[in-house]
């Protein structure tokens, strides 16, 4: 079996020859997710983008809050130069080179499933963020026929693989590592976190998009709960 160092490295190898990037009509779709979401962005603050990819995370938010600091982290360094707009950093979600308690935002969208420990990557997520901020997460769903379509992809000759360069393609059945999550799963790592789950929303290419729990990706929206001792101090001035 392959050391996490191995793993990650191959999934570097592999985005930095194949950057990621979606088709034209999913480039604008992000804006609209996190309204369906729900989800109140501070207007000023740090933000992350972990897996930052092709920046369409990072773009939708700074068009809904000009005034965020925005940082883009990624593994593919290809990936990451092409995002000059924003802070850059070249860096592995499953070790995150910032602070605890860093970032009033942490959103990752469609990264961690491609790293050998998602678990890790989500702890890591919530380890760097604020108590109340806000966490972001999409991943690939367990309850779909996608695992398995990925697992044939995966099994395709090689120069099979080489001659389909479309990156969503490359990305969807070719990368070197992929995990599914329940939504069941996810919850209790928020849960295990100290994050306060809020709302989900499944989206996907290969799937439809109803009912939510069965698409092929989820994005999970929740809210860093403050402090034990904080909390019992507000509770014990309410009293
Ligand atoms: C499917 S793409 C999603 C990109 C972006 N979030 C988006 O929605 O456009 C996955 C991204 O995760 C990055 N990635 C994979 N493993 C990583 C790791 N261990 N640390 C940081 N980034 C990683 C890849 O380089 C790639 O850019």
């Amino acid at each position: 079996m392959k050391s996490e160092k191995e793993a990650v490295r191959e999934t570097e190898e592999f985005y930095n020859s194949n950057s990621f990037d979606v088709p034209k009509q999913f480039k604008n779709k992000q804006e609209e997710r996190f309204k369906k979401l729900k989800i109140n962005f501070p207007e000023t603050g740090k933000a992350i983008d972990v897996g930052a990819g092709s920046g369409r995370s990072s773009r939708a938010l700074r068009k809904m809050r000009p005034n965020l600091d925005i940082t883009c982290l990624d593994i593919a360094k290809k990936s990451i130069d092409r995002l000059k707009e924003f802070k850059r950093i070249h860096a592995s979600a499953l070790n995150i080179p910032f602070e605890d308690e860093t970032f009033d935002v942490v959103i990752s969208v469609g990264c961690l499933h491609h790293t050998p420990n998602a678990k890790k990557g989500f702890e890591e997520c919530c380890r760097i963020l604020k108590p109340g901020g806000i966490l972001v997460i999409a991943l690939y769903n367990k309850w779909t026929i996608y695992p398995i379509l990925y697992k044939i992809g995966k099994r395709l000759p090689g120069f099979i693989k080489r001659k389909i360069k479309i990156p969503i393609v490359q990305d969807q059945f070719f990368t070197p590592h992929a995990s599914f999550h329940s939504p069941k799963e996810v919850k209790e790592w928020f849960e295990q976190n100290g994050i306060e789950f809020k709302k989900l929303l499944g989206t996907g290419y290969i799937t439809p998009y109803f009912p939510n729990k069965l698409c092929q990706f989820i994005y999970y929206y929740g809210i860093k709960k403050e402090h034990k001792e904080k909390q019992e101090l507000q509770q014990s001035k309410h009293i």
